[in-house]
């Protein structure tokens, strides 16, 4: 017995502490929260809450193509430049296209190792072996197949069964582990919702394939706050964190121009700053166009009819399109007050203030609406040098200068 136990680092001892099978007091166990270690980006840290926790999992869904792999061997090399070891295994790539990319993107390291396989098998053994990683990232969960379950690697008894061995092996050494999942077009990772149950933390990879920027969203966090957002940019270099995510979507605007608005926008827990354009144009079809880029179009539509029924203006004889800026998404109801300010200045022909940002839901009857986080919203707005902040809370306004209730006096408010 002894003889054993001289043989084992301390960390394998604390490992057995950990994971014994006989009630133990809780007081003589270590608690994982002083364990977490950084993952070697400090944003992700934070939105992971303590770092990376050893013996969880997390669960990493986004389309193909959109970023995953390189996102995480990046971190793989982060983590083992801080002296951690991790273990990058591919059900999709070879050694040789792994290494190749690590290469390009300059991180190689020897702390860094690789292991291309689709057995189950041997993942497991790495784990259960005396130099089983602090950090395995597996890519993706969907190429792996185990013996003991049936048919095809990516059906969802293969994806079950290979993700809760992992998970299980994982606790036990002790390993961080990053399940990679592909996710079909319809948002469901490929072969099962079931998965997020079984992880303690999900998360998504969004964005664009044609556009720069990606974001990393938490779903569900078992150490950490929920719905929190990073912005990265993909460039020749890989993933690239943009610190300060607060303007980048507004690119590099020109303010003299007519229907240009910005929405200061809230996505998870952060404001963004968000640019919204519309095109007011003359239409030579009997059924004028409505398009609607980054947001739902019935949207449009509605403010639309808000707008002709409480301003008295005619659509009728108009094409109009609308789209948010950078290609995000937004579902935020704040862009209602940016949106109908970016058709007026169309429509009108006349820029909006320079630095004017907008944000407030439109109702039915015209009037304008509270939304969530105005606090957060007016404070990002001045930290960035907005102003007016247009918008339907009267006591953040100063003065009542930006203080709106309904569509209708934005005209006067905007184009003196
Ligand atoms: P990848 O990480 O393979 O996506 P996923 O694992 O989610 O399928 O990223 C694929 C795309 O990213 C690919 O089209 C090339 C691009 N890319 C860059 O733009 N810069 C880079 O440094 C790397 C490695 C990839
Ligand atoms: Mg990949």
């Amino acid at each position: 017995m002894e003889a054993v136990q001289l043989g084992k680092s301390s960390r394998e001892l604390k490992k057995s502490a950990n994971n014994s099978f006989v009630p133990i007091p809780l007081a003589q166990v270590s608690g994982t929260d002083k364990a977490a270690y950084s993952s070697g980006l400090a944003a992700l840290d934070r939105i992971l809450g303590l770092g990376l926790m050893p013996g969880a999992a997390i669960l990493v869904g986004g389309e193909p193509g959109i970023g995953k792999s390189t996102l995480f061997l990046q971190v793989a090399a982060k983590v083992a430049a801080l002296g951690k070891t991790a273990l990058y295994a591919s059900g999709e790539e070879s050694l040789g296209q792994i290494m190749s990319r690590a290469e390009r993107l300059g991180i190689l390291h020897p702390n860094l190792h690789g292991l291309a396989t689709s057995r189950l098998e041997d993942i497991l053994a790495v784990l259960e072996s005396a130099n089983s990683p602090d950090l395995l990232i597996l890519d993706s969960v969907q190429t792996i197949v185990s013996q003991e379950a049936e048919g095809l690697p990516g059906n969802v008894s293969q994806v079950r069964a290979v993700s809760s061995a992992l998970i299980e092996a994982c606790r036990r050494s002790e390993t961080t582990l990053v399940l990679i999942g592909h996710v079909t077009k319809d948002g469901s990772l490929a072969g099962p919702r079931m998965l997020e149950h079984m992880v303690d933390t999900v998360l998504a990879l969004e964005g664009d394939r044609r556009q720069v920027f990606r974001l990393l969203r938490v779903f569900k966090n078992r150490f950490g706050p929920n719905e929190e957002l990073l912005v990265f940019r993909m460039g020749q270099r890989g993933m690239e964190i943009v610190e300060d995510p607060a303007t980048f979507f507004l690119d590099t605007r020109d303010t003299s121009l007519s229907g240009t608005a910005v929405v200061m926008a809230v996505d998870g827990q952060r404001p963004l700053a968000v640019e919204v354009q519309a095109l007011v144009t003359r239409t030579f079809l009997n059924f004028p166009r409505r398009a609607a880029l980054g947001f739902d179009a019935n949207r449009l539509h509605l403010l639309l009819a808000v707008l002709e029924k409480r301003l008295k203006l005619s659509f009728a004889q108009v094409d109009i399109y609308a789209k948010v800026g950078g290609g995000i998404r937004i579902q935020d109801p704040a862009l209602d007050l940016a949106l109908v300010a970016a058709v007026l200045s169309s429509y009108y022909d006349r820029p909006l203030p320079e630095k004017s940002i907008f944000w407030g839901e439109v109702d039915l009857n015209g009037q304008i609406r509270p939304v969530s986080a105005q606090n957060q919203r007016y404070a990002q707005a001045t930290r960035l040098g907005f102003s007016p902040i247009i918008q339907p809370e009267r006591e953040l306004a100063l003065g009542n200068a930006g203080f709106v209730s309904g569509v209708a006096e934005l005209p006067k408010k905007l184009f003196r």
